[in-house]
């Protein structure tokens, strides 16, 4: 058997893993999610979810996949066995779903790219842009080829391998994307009126709080933090045993975070300084952005660095998708590494065309009142995950929890222990059951 693949280093391992935190879910998803429940308090409530549950999660997974070396269902399998190995197969099922849906996501945001280059769509006419992205979304050819040049990059870099695909291309792609997001900050900061979208962005209105707000905030946490499907599990499988998971942990959630609050501060102010409404919705990045750079000075070239840093946030991510359904291959099957890509790279194509055309010819075939992307998305991101991250939580809170107590004993982190098992075994599962419960 071949030896098991590493991180190069720490710092490797730490961008690998923010790289697949830090995604649309921060970049696309955050600030409009964020603009629709009253900003601030969104904020606040989606920090809460973090520090309370999400952090811990984030080890808990990591650990999993350190003490076992292996994928999340060989490694259910060597460490307790059992119906565990269900727990890592659920979780390649979602992780394919996803990475089927979010390659089509990837695939605009290429097209944006290469549109904000051309310069085509930047105008102010916002109603024109809103016709142009629906005219995009719903072309089949475009849509089809735009998704599958975005997946053929995905592929590529995990192709390289651990350390010379996945770990170098974060570390470039990572030190780049929160430079651009400085640079764009910086500019959006300095239009009049951006203060407004500052106040609101950090302003918590607790009037606002409601059910469906702490809901959506809990979901965005694991969804922003990669939790609950598989891929902190591999991810944590590559950690060599001098590593010290927490300290890691820690770091990638804190630039997880750090990314969805920058966001925050690159679109609200923006948004608010041309005076429009920013509860806009997933419109936001794809419709109301590009009218915004119109109005800009220098405006195309904040455009260009905006859906650069909207495609670096996303192939990142969309490799942590892809690596898990790999490592899976390769664990349980012995499959060499550029064979089960290739072969996983077919079966996903397959799937994302239906994601890729629910927005135009299969816009109407629907199936529990969704097309094809939208049950997708929900039943990976609000089913399957939640259900993948309460297991993760139980296994490590449970069933071998004696040595999960031994390992952090041994990397010197007994001051958490006490925390930790609490969040795992109490805390988390009732988040996460309630959470579910509210979905389904
Ligand atoms: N965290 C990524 C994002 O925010 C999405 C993702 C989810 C990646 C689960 C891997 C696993 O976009």
């Amino acid at each position: 058997m071949s030896k098991r693949a590493n991180w190069g280093s720490k710092i490797g391992l730490i961008l690998a893993a923010s790289g697949s935190a830090v995604g649309l879910g921060a970049i696309w998803k955050f600030p409009y999610v964020a603009g629709q429940n009253g900003g601030g308090v969104f904020l606040i409530i989606y920090l809460a979810c973090v520090l309370s549950i999400g952090i811990a999660m984030v080890l808990a997974e990591m650990s999993i996949g350190h003490m076992a070396k292996k994928s999340a269902t060989t490694a259910y399998r060597n460490l307790k066995g059992g119906l565990w190995p269900w727990a890592g197969r659920l979780s390649v099922v979602c992780v394919f779903i996803i990475l089927s849906f979010y390659c089509v996501v990837g695939g605009w945001s290429l097209a944006y790219l290469w549109r904000s280059i051309t310069g085509e769509i930047l105008t102010q006419d916002t109603k024109a842009l809103g016709n142009l992205f629906n005219s995009f979304i719903g072309d089949p050819v475009q849509s089809i080829a735009y998704t599958s040049a975005f997946l053929a990059a995905t592929v590529a870099i995990v192709m390289g391998g651990v350390q010379k695909g996945i770990e170098r291309t974060s570390k470039v792609l990572m030190p780049a994307l929160f430079i651009l997001l400085l640079i764009i900050i910086a500019r959006v900061l300095t239009l009049p009126n951006a203060i407004d979208g500052v106040m609101y962005f950090i302003t918590p209105d607790f009037s606002k709080i409601n059910g469906a707000m702490l809901i959506e905030a809990t979901g965005l946490a694991m969804f922003s933090l990669s939790i609950g499907c598989g891929t902190m599990i591999a991810y944590g499988s590559y950690v060599d045993s001098e590593t010290k998971l927490p300290g890691a942990t820690l770091w990638i959630s804190l630039l997880a975070v750090l990314a969805c609050i920058l966001a925050g501060l690159m679109v609200l102010p923006a948004v608010f300084a041309f005076g429009i409404d920013p509860s806009a919705g997933p419109g936001l990045t794809f419709i109301t952005m590009p009218a915004i750079f119109s109005q800009m000075p220098a405006g195309q070239f904040f455009a260009i660095a905006f859906f650069l840093l909207l495609v670096f946030a996303a192939v990142t991510s969309s490799v942590s998708l892809l690596e898990p359904i790999v490592a899976f291959l390769m664990d349980e099957f012995e499959v060499e590494r550029n064979k089960a890509t290739y072969s996983i790279f077919a079966a996903v194509f397959v799937m994302s065309i239906p994601a890729a055309l629910s927005f135009g010819v299969l816009a109407d075939f629907k199936l529990f009142g969704k097309n094809p992307f939208d049950l997708m998305d929900y039943v990976a991101s609000n089913i399957m995950m939640p259900a993948g991250g309460l297991l993760a939580a139980l296994f490590v809170g449970w069933a071998i929890w004696p040595r999960i107590q031994q390992s952090l004993t041994a990397q010197g982190s007994t001051a958490i222990l006490p925390a930790f098992r609490t969040i795992c075994a109490v805390i988390a599962p009732v988040v996460i059951s309630i959470v579910w419960i509210h979905n389904l």
